[in-house]
């Protein structure tokens, strides 16, 4: 994974160099994007390029490059990289300017765009994983993909010094996201996931699930609900690019419904999979 995307071009790892005052580097002021790559293709790339330029919109950043042409360069790199199944890091900052909180009228953002490693985690979508619950203290613009991420850092932090894979987080008892994912629950065979608005990250994958539930004709509502809810749910579930659908089977050291992955949500994961391979072919391995 030599090559990287470096402001409009491919270069070598190396070439790509960072200046110390790129406004995401002194300010985190920037957005990002991580696509997941099966068989060397990308899977919702356009969902992906368009949550970034809406991303740049909300924070004033006009991106110097088409549409057409980050999609050209990201091509160009799975090339390059012969890429087979990884994830693709994407970030825009600001830019390079003397350090000022002003938003600087011209200023030329740095795009980068790099492969990492990373194979679907289809043990821990069979077995599911564990969470805590902790207060969301971030920010109110979480609807924004920014690169600012501390708030999530530290709320992860919870989740690993606990063993657990993930922090769920609540706003005055109103649950919002995870720290890197959104969260469902199944309740009486009907899906409920927050609203979004700007306490969480729209998620891609997130908005996949609502068109798979649609188009199959499953209950689901966009609604906020509590931690006492989730902690009686029938089935919790969370979702994101890299993880796709994973259960989760326990919360703070108290089993979800019986302690194992329900039937929705391994019904979810089943037309997830056929969802990948209809854009990116064949998987080797799976769920079910
Ligand atoms: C806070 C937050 N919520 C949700 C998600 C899931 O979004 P997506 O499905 O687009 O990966 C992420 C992904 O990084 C995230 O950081």
């Amino acid at each position: 994974m030599g090559k990287v995307i470096f402001n409009g071009h491919i270069v070598d790892r190396e070439k790509a160099i960072i200046h110390i005052e790129d406004r995401g580097f002194q300010f985190g002021d920037g957005v990002y994007e991580v696509i997941r790559i099966y068989n060397g293709k990308p899977f919702t790339l356009k969902e992906h390029i368009d949550r970034l330029y809406a991303s740049a919109q909300k924070i004033y950043m006009e991106i110097p490059y088409s549409k057409q042409e980050i999609t050209d360069l990201i091509i160009n790199l799975l090339e390059q990289e012969n890429a087979s199944t990884c994830n693709l890091y994407l970030q825009i900052s600001r830019g390079v300017v003397p350090r000022n909180h002003v938003i600087p009228e011209t200023v030329s953002p740095t795009l980068i765009g790099y492969l990492m490693p990373g194979t679907r985690p289809v043990d821990l979508m069979k077995t599911g994983g564990k969470a805590v619950i902790t207060e969301d203290l971030r920010w109110h613009y979480c609807d924004i993909k920014s690169i600012s991420l501390l708030g999530a850092v530290l709320a992860k932090k919870k989740a690993t010094d606990a063993g657990c894979l993930e922090a769920i987080l609540h706003r005055d008892g109103i649950i919002t996201e995870g720290s890197s994912t959104n969260i469902w629950m199944v309740q009486n065979g009907k899906l409920f996931t927050h609203p979004a608005n700007q306490f969480i990250l729209n998620g891609i994958t997130r908005q996949k699930v609502i068109s798979l539930l649609d188009f199959n004709q499953l209950p689901y509502e966009e609604t906020g609900f509590t931690v006492e809810q989730l902690q009686n749910a029938d089935e919790l579930f969370l979702t994101s690019t890299t993880m796709e659908i994973i259960p989760i089977v326990e919360v703070d050291g108290v089993k979800i419904g019986n302690g194992t992955p329900g039937d929705v949500t391994r019904k979810l994961q089943t037309l997830f999979e056929q969802e990948i391979e209809h854009e990116c072919g064949h998987l080797l391995s799976k769920v079910e």
